[in-house]
């Protein structure tokens, strides 16, 4: 059917043997979808996709997302949305050119957060002595949960924080300012609609999260997504969200994806957190088209 190899202690794993330019039947889909929920972040490599068969494969595991910022949406293909450093005719990036700058987890922000992501890579940048830039990061974070003490693990049972668009595109433009400050590229972001922003309010999720299909349970707070824990003071609210943070991305709990042509990438936003990196600039281009599946309501 396809064969998998672990790649990381606590998540991560490479799946070979799958064309998805070719129907999947339910058999291997079921068995693929189960390796996938048990390693967190899955790639397969040297895949040669279309839009359409990036969309119908990531479609089997439910509603796929439009993103908010639609000006990043695939032109014809609004599922995908585009990550890129590249510039259109008009001198503006043809996708979203910072995604990914904070440790986070797709769309927490939304009532229905992603389930998962499938990020599908079309040109990656590579320096001249052939290392490859841009990697993406992943942590745990169930197994940042398992690890807590048991006095934390008592301290967050029940526990709500709230997940915020609005704080993120602040949080967002500050580092974006502080950039252009030390010369890096300035980003001209579209602003939101007021429709757009009303499709995004704020919501609170339970802190400690249990997965749907795995019943595992994560922590579910991200730095970039995450304003404030509900319902206590704020100077206790950020020590105990800045303590979890630095406790996630722990060494241990990590896994980080060196990039080829052709890797589809997923990773199960219940179960894991990542980050981009920002190693690369123009002349050196990266391009990459990601879907995401509407997941349940947190619990
Ligand atoms: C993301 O945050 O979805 C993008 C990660 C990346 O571009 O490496």
């Amino acid at each position: 059917m396809f064969e998998v190899k672990k790649l990381g202690r606590h998540l991560g794993a490479e799946v070979t043997g799958l064309d998805l330019s070719q129907a999947v039947d339910e058999a291997t889909f079921q068995a693929f979808s189960k390796v996938f929920f048990e390693n967190e972040v899955v790639v397969i490599k040297n895949q040669k996709i279309t839009p359409e068969q990036h969309i119908h494969f990531t479609k089997r595991f439910g509603i796929l997302e439009a993103h908010v910022r639609k000006e990043s949406r695939h032109e014809g293909h609004d599922e995908i949305f585009v990550l890129s450093n590249i510039e259109g005719p008009d001198g503006k990036p043809i996708g979203a050119i910072d995604a990914g700058r904070f440790w986070h987890s797709d769309l927490s922000y939304k009532e229905h957060p992603s389930m998962l992501s499938a990020l599908y890579s079309v040109e990656i940048p590579v320096r001249e002595d052939g290392r490859v830039l841009g990697d993406t990061n992943y942590a745990s974070t169930t197994a940042a949960y398992e690890a807590l003490p048991e006095s934390m693990k008592t301290r967050l049972q029940g526990l709500q924080s709230v997940h915020s668009y609005a704080f993120y595109r602040n949080k967002n433009r500050q580092a974006q300012k502080e950039e252009a400050a030390a010369g890096g590229r300035v980003i001209e972001e579209k602003e939101l609609t007021e429709e757009q922003l009303r499709s995004v309010p704020d919501v609170s999720s339970p802190i400690v999260r249990t997965h749907p299909v795995t019943g595992k349970k994560g922590l579910f707070v991200n730095e970039a997504h995450t304003s404030h824990i509900v319902g206590i003071p704020e100077s206790e609210s950020k020590d105990i969200l800045n303590e979890l943070y630095n406790h996630i991305i722990q060494e241990e709990f990590r896994f980080k994806h060196t990039w080829g042509v052709g890797d589809l990438l997923m990773w199960d936003n219940c179960a894991a957190q990542h980050k981009a990196t920002f190693d690369y600039r123009l002349p050196l281009r990266r391009l990459m088209y990601r879907t995401t599946v509407r997941g349940s309501v947190p619990f």
